[in-house]
């Protein structure tokens, strides 16, 4: 059968998956009960998520986990968090609890404006375009815009300005409207690019009337760079206070820790790796609470090459015998608008937070990123980050074996004492059966 299809978006769901199981797998009939099984029984549920993306097929499920024990600006919260990837949620669960008893974490949000831009060409003079934008048409883009603004000022949030930018030195005859917003609980991104779209409107309209030139919208859309949309999150106490091993000093412990992010700081290879870790439970917690990991993810790793090289989004110093470990990142979140009243889990998990504000919600996200860096830290430095992470990946190994509830009581009491390795656990399930 052929592989490609015209007008597939038009098929039914079902007539959908009839075209694809017959298309692509041999065993069209189990792939289908396959797909079916992940539907929800509830066929408003169902149809809600058919609805979210286009072409759905079925459901592709996540775990959501919580990890409870976290002080943060002295209120606790169990922080949900969906993600695959084991260990994880086990890992903030234990930089919870550890800091818990040391005072907790601190947040503060340190600004919550987000850019938006429509970039232009005009072959004309550049005095012109600055004396038209400056002096005629200014205070235009906003009067325009002001049937998309006025709920959101009412709310004293809106457009914070917005500025002519001429970058002509490095792309020819290219300008842009840079403009900033403040969109409050709101991530902002329909909000920002109706008003840039409307910019762009007021842009042509009125360039044609007044000025002499070619002038071309190239295009008008938010950028996902927000340093301006910043959260810093930290973590202090007496060194003395900082190991619970015995047979590594509280000293020793602290200065080998420095040591690792000052690593991050300067090598790129490491600062990737130690920075993926922070967006383990950033992004968790960024998707358990409906918002876009992909906008966040890519506005952070921008804002850790802000200088010009890749380097740890923390830090960490000893200072007079304090510890201090601390991050600042750019988070453009949303507890309204998008997925936050629709998916019944994500609604699940901002009522678990206490119906956060956008504020609180990136200090909670930020929280947890640090949490999940200081715990990577804290195994990397000390035991090693398989010990614990093996432990965790067990049960994903026995599920791979099929093992039954008995098999995997025995397993995990035997590897309670002995080292998980991929073949140990093997050959442990072989002994059993055999
Ligand atoms: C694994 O998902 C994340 C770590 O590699 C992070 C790190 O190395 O800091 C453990």
């Amino acid at each position: 059968m052929a592989k490609t299809i015209t007008g597939f978006s038009k098929l039914s769901k079902s007539e959908k998956i009839d075209w694809l199981v017959n298309t692509y797998f041999t065993n069209s009939e189990s792939t289908k009960s396959l797909l079916k099984q992940y539907w929800n029984a509830d066929e408003k549920l169902q149809q809600l998520h058919d609805e979210f993306i286009e072409n759905t097929i079925t459901n592709y499920y996540l775990p959501l986990g919580v990890a409870p024990n976290f002080l943060i600006n002295n209120s606790v919260y169990t922080i949900p968090m969906a993600i695959e990837e084991s260990s994880v949620v086990a890992a903030a669960s234990k930089a919870a609890k550890f800091w818990f008893d040391r005072g907790g974490f601190k947040a503060q949000v340190i600004s919550t404006q987000k850019i938006g831009q429509v970039h232009f060409t005009y072959d004309g003079d550049s005095e012109d375009l600055d004396v038209f934008f400056n002096h005629v048409i200014k205070q235009t883009f906003l009067d325009d815009a002001k049937h998309i603004t006025k709920n959101m000022e009412k709310r004293g949030g809106g457009i914070v300005d917005i500025e002519l930018r001429n970058k002509t030195n490095v792309l020819d005859n290219y300008y842009q409207l840079h403009a900033t917003f403040e969109t409050l609980d709101a991530m902002g991104a329909n909000f920002i690019n109706s008003c840039l779209e409307q910019f762009a409107i007021t842009l042509k309209r009125e360039a044609s009337k007044s000025l002499n030139a070619n002038l071309n919208v190239v295009m008008s859309i938010l950028s996902n760079y927000v340093p301006n949309c910043l959260v810093r999150a930290e973590v202090s106490c007496p060194v003395e206070k900082l190991t619970e091993n015995p047979n590594v000093s509280a000293q020793e412990f602290a200065e080998k820790f420095v040591q690792a992010v000052a690593i991050a700081e300067v090598e790129p290879f490491r600062a990737v790796t130690h920075n993926k870790g922070i967006m383990n439970g950033i992004d968790a917690v960024v998707l358990a609470t409906g918002n876009d990991f992909r906008a966040v993810e890519a506005g952070v790793h921008a804002y850790a090459s802000r200088n010009g090289k890749y380097t740890s989004l923390t830090h960490a110093e000893i200072k007079n015998g304090t510890f201090s470990f601390w991050m600042e990142i750019p988070l453009a979140l949303g507890t309204v608008g998008g997925l936050t009243k629709l998916h019944p889990l994500v609604k699940l998990a901002l009522e678990l937070l206490g119906e956060p504000s956008a504020k609180e919600l990136m200090q909670i996200v930020a929280v947890a990123g640090l949490a999940q860096n200081f715990a990577a830290l804290r195994s990397l430095t000390t035991t090693g980050i398989q010990e614990g992470h093996m432990k965790m990946h067990l049960m994903n190994i026995l599920n791979q074996f099929e093992a039954t509830s008995e098999e995997k009581t025995k397993l995990v009491e035997h590897f309670k004492t002995n080292t998980v390795t991929h073949g140990a656990v093997v050959s442990e399930i072989e002994k059993l059966r055999r």
